[in-house]
């Protein structure tokens, strides 16, 4: 028999362990079309994804319905051509055809207009002040439709203001989540991603994130003041029995404080 080949520094390509460490775009998808659907009573077809970098959250939602429609829109043309090429191995021709794959800034790029724009990994952090980070909302408020939904992710707790490591194992490597530096007085927060595999070898700096960590209330006023009439904050649930997070956002108003949580934000053009 063959021997299988053990994944190394060399060998890996560090979108795809990005892909595996971080992202469940089936989870995500399911969630915009089931979110879609409780506020608007519509069914989601045609989506936006911002900072999409390897696109897959696009891809996972041509797959999902014939009739379903991604504009996936990234800064880095090197990352979209990795895309373009991923998705033309891994869809069909027409789910490909179904993928507009767009070069640019999310904050002032135009496109036509979307049921849903999700923003994910927490990717709108990049920009730093308030003025910048309405102007963005402001322009996804502009590509949406009348009824469109804006769905974006954010994390705390009193472990998002701290410097540490936390490794998690995968099969054939380890991520390791890196707060590098964090300055209270800016929230200016420095993470990367780390890959290392078993012979040793690994991956400093896979992914360099320059952010600042925004709080759920700044992100709401931030967003109400963009023009969304309804913002709501779904808070990811917890299993007593397993003492580990659920694959379950719960809306809510208020929680425990937890040391560290992760949520999404579901913001309306429409009041509900
Ligand atoms: C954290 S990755 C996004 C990963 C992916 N969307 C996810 O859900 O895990 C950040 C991506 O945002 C892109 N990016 C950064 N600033 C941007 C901007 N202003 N407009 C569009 N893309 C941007 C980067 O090129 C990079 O590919």
């Amino acid at each position: 028999m063959k021997k299988k080949l053990k994944l190394t520094a060399k060998k890996a390509n560090r979108y795809d362990l990005y892909e595996e460490s971080v992202q469940n775009v089936d989870f995500e998808t399911e969630f915009f079309a089931k979110i879609f659907k409780k506020y608007t009573k519509k069914q989601c077809t045609k989506i936006r994804e911002d900072f999409c970098a390897s696109a897959k959250i696009s891809q996972a939602w041509v797959k999902r319905n014939k009739s379903n429609i991604a504009y996936a829109v990234d800064l880095d043309k090197k990352i979209l051509n990795f895309a373009k090429n991923r998705s033309k191995q891994e869809c069909t021709v027409n789910e490909f055809e179904r993928i507009k794959f767009i070069k640019g800034n999310s904050q002032t790029k135009s496109t036509p207009k979307v049921d849903l724009v999700s923003a994910c990994n927490f990717s709108y952090w990049v920009f730093k002040t308030r003025s910048e980070l309405i102007k963005y909302f402001k322009n996804t408020y502009k590509c949406l439709n009348n009824s469109g939904v804006f769905m974006l992710d954010a994390f705390g707790g009193y472990e998002a203001h701290q410097e540490l490591e936390e490794s998690t194992k995968h099969k054939n490597f380890t991520y390791v989540w890196d707060q590098h530096s964090f300055n209270p007085i800016t929230n200016d927060l420095t993470c990367y991603i780390h890959f290392e595999f078993p012979d040793g070898s690994s991956m400093r700096k896979a992914f360099v994130y320059e952010w600042r960590l925004w709080s759920l209330p700044e992100i709401k006023e931030c967003l109400q003041e963009a023009g969304f009439k309804s913002v709501d904050v779904y808070m990811q649930g917890w299993d007593d029995k397993k003492d580990e997070e659920t694959d379950e956002f719960f809306k809510t108003k208020k929680c425990d404080a937890d040391p560290g949580w992760i949520a999404y934000i579901v913001a309306c053009k429409k009041a509900y």
